[in-house]
């Protein structure tokens, strides 16, 4: 509906006779009111300035009976109320003129004496207006609040009769709303006489009166400030009512048209308004003026101008402009409506052909509504799912807020991808393992060469699993230098118990978001690494490989290393909670494998519940053999290249190892394979496209060089042959076992009686060439009793490389031999390694990492190697292809290892180890199958 704000007292009025349930239309009343006093007014004589006077036209009083209220008055007045009359002061107008005019009617207002239209009080109880001014011919609803008029006038005077007068004053402009008046001056001299024709009272402090302004008034004075304001009051005439002065028609004939033109603009008045207008006589132009200046929406003090311009010529003249002002103002409020309602449409019939077409292509089945299709396709992901009752509640929780949700909503999004992940795991798939230990080992046999240790180790770990049904709550840990195999075995530990493989390297990660998730609240947020392992392998029971575990890093996002607890703890993992997810999985099922270069740096409660299996890195042999059977074949094939193309002998797969692959691992062994074949590949192709046809390649001893180009100088080779000073000895890496020097000079210029160490040694290396060279100082004249080199020397002890650092009480025994082989200036046995801590009184202490040492020692060609007696069992435990070739010594004290070095040739008072030898294995275990099967007959 259109609301236009021109007729404020119009639409008041008829909000408030809704509420007092009157039947009557407000306009319907606004129009009696008005006829009944603008009517006679047209018929009466005109050039009687005073048309108030002479209301007893027939038709006057037929419209005024009508009135509801006026009947009530009538009733009152005809049984004779003779006190109210006399009570309340009344002007009792002339009544010549009336009877003069028609005898009769003077008669029926005899009887009537208190008719409103013909008698005014000359004092009535005044109402302060703060905003506008009560106009004569309109009728307005008014509120009133303040208690004492309510009890002192409404209820005493109004309640008899039902009705009586007020007047009713606008303040002057410097009075606030609802500020008390305490002199005349606040109030504007002219106002409106006001006829109560209603009291309805609406709560216990307010009652609301209905008032129709009657006649322009002058304020007299004011003669009762409390509790009630009251004044005496004057009529005001219109002055120079002459209808037929043709400016006044004129004016009469612009303001009629104007109000037109204003209710074409409002179709909410227009009915009624038009109906009005085609029966109000221009011939009544000061009312008319009235009528059409309270139309208007001007402020309270133009209208008040209106309200005290008696002359109706000029009075007309400023209505006409204030209509012509009101004119435009609805014009442009209606302009800016059509403008809002064309924008607005544009968009409600944008959305409505939308709908239509959705309706019309879901009718045609080109298009199913999108949010089903994909409220079906999780429902069916779940089907087969074992899923647990909490992640259940969850899902079902976002299957119905999803429904709820508008798509192009960002929400709508997030629910939807939370969804995607919780519908897609594997809850409840579980692989069936394949505990069948002959199948495994045949596996593991196939996949690698040797690593006989790891491999019993997972056969015996499956084993374990076949009794008790399970391979649950075990993690396996494959520690070992690069390159010796950890990762591939990990991957055939799956396939040989028929599992799914996942392999993520922690190696670095600094963010535990990558293994707990992010929480969904982040734009873009992912679960972490397991539970996207689990999305991708489908299953609940993977192998998942967590690679480099030793190298996790420490972030400032929390530590991975206590996720990582969480995660292989069996206590807690079967309710693994990823932060995306929000919801317990269980990852109890899962079988996780660590591998790692060192278990130094592998947090200690990490390691606490891993299962440790060492791999130690190849002997040339081993290498060898690797070479020829996985390496080799593998990387020709990778080459587009057969055994016919290209053939690698034995005698340049030999240098190979020995010269240019000398570490642990075989990575760089099989990187250097893989040059060969891309070298030999371009050859064959060139001499293909020459000749056309292909010619065999060997590679030999001699072109080996072709290929890889020449040797790799190794640190483990700096020494052909060790001077005075220079001991081998042997340390134990992340990467594996090697070799490393000790030198030992004299410095002339030191100070006198001391030593330097230098090559990034540790704290306790350090403190272990104190130790050995207190105790060479003391062990000297034992052997040199004349010697008085340490007194009188400065010595510098080096360990090369410089770059690396070195730490460890393994070198005790090495730095005490360099110093003696220093002071007696006689180098030791030559490829002689040791390796032991020794103590201040010379006793060798056992050392870790034994087998790599022993198998560093033979990669760099030693020959003789002195390990603590401490290490002995070590050793006895060693296969014989680790210790064949070298003659492995044991030392207690000191003496064991001095007697050693500093001989030649054969050694007094002391022999090897005597170890079995494989062909001596070989025998002895088929003497003992012998012996077995030789029983079983007998
Ligand atoms: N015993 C072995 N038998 C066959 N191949 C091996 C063996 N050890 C290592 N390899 C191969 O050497 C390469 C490097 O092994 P990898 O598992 O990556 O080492 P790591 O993880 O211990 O650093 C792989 O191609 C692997 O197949
Ligand atoms: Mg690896």
């Amino acid at each position: 509906t259109n609301v236009k704000p021109a007729a404020p007292y119009l639409l008041r009025y008829s909000s408030l006779l809704n509420a007092g349930k009157s039947e009557a239309s407000p306009l319907l009343l606004f129009q009696r009111s008005f006829f009944s006093r603008t009517l006679p007014n047209l018929c009466k004589d005109e050039s009687n300035g005073d048309g108030k006077g002479k209301k007893e036209n027939e038709e006057s009083a037929k419209k005024d009976e009508e009135m509801p209220d006026d009947g009530v008055e009538d009733v009152a007045s005809q049984t004779g109320e003779q006190s109210s009359v006399v009570t309340r002061p009344v002007i009792r107008r002339p009544s010549t003129s009336i009877s003069l005019t028609n005898p009769s009617t003077f008669q029926q207002s005899e009887k009537r004496i208190i008719s409103p239209d013909e008698v005014f009080p000359d004092e009535v109880p005044i109402i302060p207006l703060y905003r506008r001014p009560l106009m004569p011919g309109l009728i307005t609803p008014f509120t009133v609040r303040d208690q004492d008029f309510i009890q002192q006038v409404v209820k005493k005077e109004f309640s008899r009769s039902g009705e009586g007068y007020v007047g009713l004053f606008l303040v002057d402009q410097d009075v606030r709303e609802g500020e008390k008046i305490t002199n005349a001056t606040q109030l504007r001299s002219v106002g409106c006489l006001g006829r109560v024709t209603r009291t309805v009272p609406v709560n216990a402090d307010s009652t609301v009166l209905l008032i129709s302004g009657v006649q322009r008034i002058s304020l007299h004075d004011i003669v009762q400030y409390d509790p009630v304001l009251r004044g005496s009051i004057e009529e005001l005439a219109n002055k120079n009512v002459n209808v037929q002065d043709t400016m006044i028609k004129a004016y009469t004939m612009q303001i009629v048209s104007t109000i037109k033109e204003i209710v074409k603009l409002n179709p909410f008045f227009k009915e009624q308004l038009q109906t009005f207008l085609d029966q109000v006589d221009i011939h009544n132009p000061a009312e008319l003026a009235d009528f059409a200046a309270a139309l208007t929406t001007v402020p309270g003090t133009e209208l008040q101008e209106i309200l005290e311009t008696l002359d109706v010529e000029s009075r007309l003249t400023k209505v006409a402009k204030l209509l012509e002002v009101e004119l435009e103002t609805s014009r442009v409020q209606m302009k800016i409506q059509k403008e809002m309602e064309e924008k607005v449409s544009k968009a409600q019939r944008q959305h409505f052909l939308k709908e239509q077409l959705k309706a019309i292509k879901k009718e045609l089945g080109l298009e199913v509504d999108e949010k089903e299709n994909l409220l079906e396709k999780f429902r069916s992901r779940l089907e087969k799912k074992d899923i647990p009752k909490e992640a259940n509640k969850v899902i079902e929780g976002e299957l119905s807020k999803l429904q709820m949700l508008e798509p192009s909503s960002s929400e709508y999004n997030v629910t939807r991808n939370y969804l995607e992940w919780l519908t897609q795991l594997p809850w409840g798939i579980y692989h069936k393992d394949n505990l069948n230990l002959t199948h495994a080992s045949k596996i593991l046999e196939k996949e690698h060469y040797g690593l006989e240790d790891v491999k019993r180790g997972i056969l015996e770990f499956i084993a374990v699993g076949k009794l008790t049904g399970s391979v649950q709550g075990k993690i396996l840990c494959l520690v070992g230098p690069p390159g010796v195999g950890k990762t591939s075995i990990g991957k055939s530990i799956a396939h040989a118990l028929n599992r799914k493989f996942f392999r993520f390297s922690v190696g670095g990660m600094t963010d535990i978001a990558e293994i707990k998730g992010h929480r969904r609240t982040y734009v873009g947020a992912m679960p972490g690494k397991l539970i996207q392992c689990l999305k991708t392998t489908e299953t609940s029971n993977p192998v998942v490989l967590l690679d480099e575990i030793d190298k996790i890093g420490k972030g400032y996002q929390g530590d991975p290393s206590s996720a990582l607890l969480e995660v292989l703890d069996p206590e807690q993992n079967h309710n693994f909670l990823d932060h995306y997810l929000d919801t317990p999985y269980d990852l109890s099922h899962v079988l996780f494998v660590c591998t790692a270069n060192t278990l130094d740096t592998i947090p200690r409660p990490l390691l606490d519940r891993m299962e440790v299996i060492q791999l130690s890195g190849y002997v040339a042999d081993e290498k060898m053999s690797i070479a020829k059977r996985y390496l080799i074949p593998e990387e020709r094939k990778k080459a587009g290249l057969t055994a016919q193309d290209v053939a690698i002998k034995e005698n340049a797969l030999k240098v190979l190892i020995g010269q240019y692959c000398r570490e642990p691992g075989v990575r760089n062994l099989k990187h250097h394979i893989e040059k060969i074949f891309r070298k030999a590949a371009f050859k064959i192709a060139s001499v293909e496209e020459e000749h056309g046809e292909r010619s065999k390649l060997d590679i030999v001893h001699s072109n080996l060089p072709d290929f890889v180009g020449k040797p790799v100088f190794t640190s483990d080779k700096i020494y052909e042959k060790t001077p005075p000073g220079v001991v081998t000895g042997l340390a134990y890496t992340p990467m594996g076992g090697t070799t490393l020097y000790v030198e030992t000079v004299t410095d002339p210029t030191g100070h006198k009686s001391d030593i330097n160490v230098t090559g990034q040694l540790g704290d306790v290396m350090r403190e272990s060439s104190r130790i050995a060279y207190i105790f060479a100082k003391h062990y000297l004249p034992r052997v040199v009793p004349e010697s008085r080199f340490f007194e009188t020397s400065n010595i510098h002890v080096h360990v090369p490389e410089g770059a690396t650092p070195k730490d460890g009480p393994s070198a005790g025994c090495t730095l005490v031999t360099a110093l003696l082989s220093l002071a007696m200036n006689q180098p030791v046995r030559q490829k002689l390694a040791m390796t032991g801590e020794i103590t201040l009184t010379g006793l060798v202490l056992p050392i870790g990492g034994v087998k790599e040492k022993i198998l560093a020692a033979k990669r760099s060609g030693m020959k003789t190697v002195i390990v603590p007696e401490g290490n002995r069992k070590d050793v006895e435990e060693l296969k014989p292809y680790v210790y064949e070739g070298l003659d492995i010594y044991t030392a207690k004290s000191y003496d064991d290892v001095y007697r050693v070095a500093f001989s030649q040739g054969v050694v007094v008072g002391a022999s090897p180890l005597s170890l079995p030898t494989t062909k001596e294995l070989k025998e002895a275990a088929k003497q003992s199958e012998a012996e077995a099967s030789s029983e079983e007959t007998s």
